[in-house]
């Protein structure tokens, strides 16, 4: 890439953005590619493996995405949320959960563990679990799994830390938003935002900026605007 063309998409980069409109749509704004992924499971057991995309949309400069969960024209809003009076208040405060992670010591690996952002997107399950291959961390296949399992984690739920370097262990996420659909289980799920695009609030506050998380379009989530699972029936 030139320096021309690598300046041009950073600078692009930093005006990407998505607004939490009051009771209203994500107003996503300066240019941010947008998708529709889904899940699937690529191994015998069942356990999910990878990402596939279905459709990518083209780049608009600015567009809204449903917040209710009614939008007749996924993954936009169509006015909506307006009819059926969507109350769509914020509820993720100050985001303390992220200061106050479960963490899991292993040799080589420390598994920080937020499990109020789960949206049970499962690539955690797979060869005994991410825990228990944090803890198992000193054998090299243990390891590169339980790494794995982190960076296929869409909300930032699972973040895993090499304990020798202190530093966290990131996918390279350009940035840019999926819809997760789940057609193997009847699951439509949050929106995936990648590669650190500030989230702004209602009220003008901007939540902790991250390389994975992921955004209710549901109507239902406890943590608006984040995904809590809330959108998986039990
Ligand atoms: S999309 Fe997961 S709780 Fe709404």
């Amino acid at each position: 890439m030139t320096e021309r063309f690598r300046s041009t998409s950073e600078e692009k980069g930093k005006t990407m953005k998505i607004t939490v409109t009051k009771d209203g749509p994500y107003l996503v704004s300066g240019g941010v590619p947008l998708s529709i992924e889904k899940e699937i499971c690529n191994d015998d057991e069942g356990y999910c493996r990878n990402w596939r995309v279905i459709k990518t949309f083209s780049v608009q400069e600015q567009y809204s995405l449903c917040r209710c969960g009614r939008s007749r024209n996924m993954p936009f809003c169509d006015g909506t949320h307006a009819k059926i009076a969507f109350n769509g208040i914020e509820t993720a405060g100050g985001e303390t959960y992220l200061r106050h992670p479960t963490v899991i010591m292993g040799p080589g690996l420390e598994l920080l563990d937020h499990e109020n952002l789960c949206v049970h997107a499962r690539f955690c399950m797979r060869a005994g679990g991410i825990w228990n291959l944090t803890k198992q961390s000193g054998i090299r296949e243990a390891r590169e799994t339980a790494i794995e399992e982190a960076c296929n984690c869409p909300s930032g739920r699972l973040v895993i830390r090499d304990r020798a370097s202190g530093k966290e262990v990131e996918p390279a996420l350009g940035k840019s938003i999926a819809v997760i659909e789940n057609p193997a289980k009847g699951e439509h799920g949050p929106l995936w935002v990648r590669g650190g695009i500030p989230v702004v609030s209602a009220d003008g506050k901007t939540y902790t900026v991250r390389n994975r998380l992921t955004l209710c379009r549901c109507g239902k989530s406890g943590n608006k605007p984040f995904c809590d699972g809330s959108h998986v029936e039990h």
